[in-house]
């Protein structure tokens, strides 16, 4: 899977580099090999509810809402969904940033799968389990197309189950 992730040196700003998921996307096997990873890992969990994080976490969220026979439920960012919602915030290098969900997105009890393309600092992931927390979602798996093990993600959402397809 590697080979169809690019990395972009000083991308979006110098000594960051960029790790761009775009030749993934494009390659109709690669990305169907992809999905089937993630899949198996929370096949036979009876999922209710795949949300998928703005905006990166969309294009293999709504796959996987398709796959597990699930609803799809997106998370986004401010003032970008119509209906009541809650938020969460969540910490940026410099200030804070939010995340937003319908109030009704998920009802209580409901088998929640979390996806995002990449685990980084682990923010954004944490920020949408406290929304499904907050509506009485049960959090099943959250799991991502990439987890950067070295920024320790993982430990923000630790005691969640947590799968990467690939690990940097
Ligand atoms: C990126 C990425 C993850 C998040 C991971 O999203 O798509 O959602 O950062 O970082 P973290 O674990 O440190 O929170 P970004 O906020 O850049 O927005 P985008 O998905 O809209 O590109
Ligand atoms: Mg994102």
């Amino acid at each position: 899977m590697k080979k169809y992730i690019r990395d972009i040196q000083d991308f979006p700003k110098e000594g960051v580099v960029f790790k761009d998921i775009t030749p993934l996307l494009i390659d109709p096997k690669a990305r169907k090999e992809c999905l089937e990873i993630l899949v198996s890992a929370v096949k036979d969990k009876k999922i209710d509810k795949v949300i998928g994080a703005e905006s990166r976490g969309f294009f293999f969220g709504m796959l996987l809402a398709e796959e597990l026979n699930a609803g799809f439920v997106p998370v986004r960012k401010p003032n970008k969904l119509p209906f009541d919602t809650i938020s969460a915030s969540y910490d940026l290098e410099y200030g804070t940033d939010s995340l937003e969900i319908h109030t009704d997105a998920i009802q209580k009890g409901d088998r929640v799968l979390i996806h995002d393309d990449v685990l980084a600092t682990g923010g954004t992931a944490k920020a949408v389990c406290e929304l499904v927390e907050q509506l009485g979602g049960v959090i099943v798996q959250c799991n991502f197309l990439m987890e950067i093990t070295f920024l320790n993600g993982r430990e923000k959402i630790a005691g969640n189950e947590i799968f990467a397809a690939i690990t940097y």
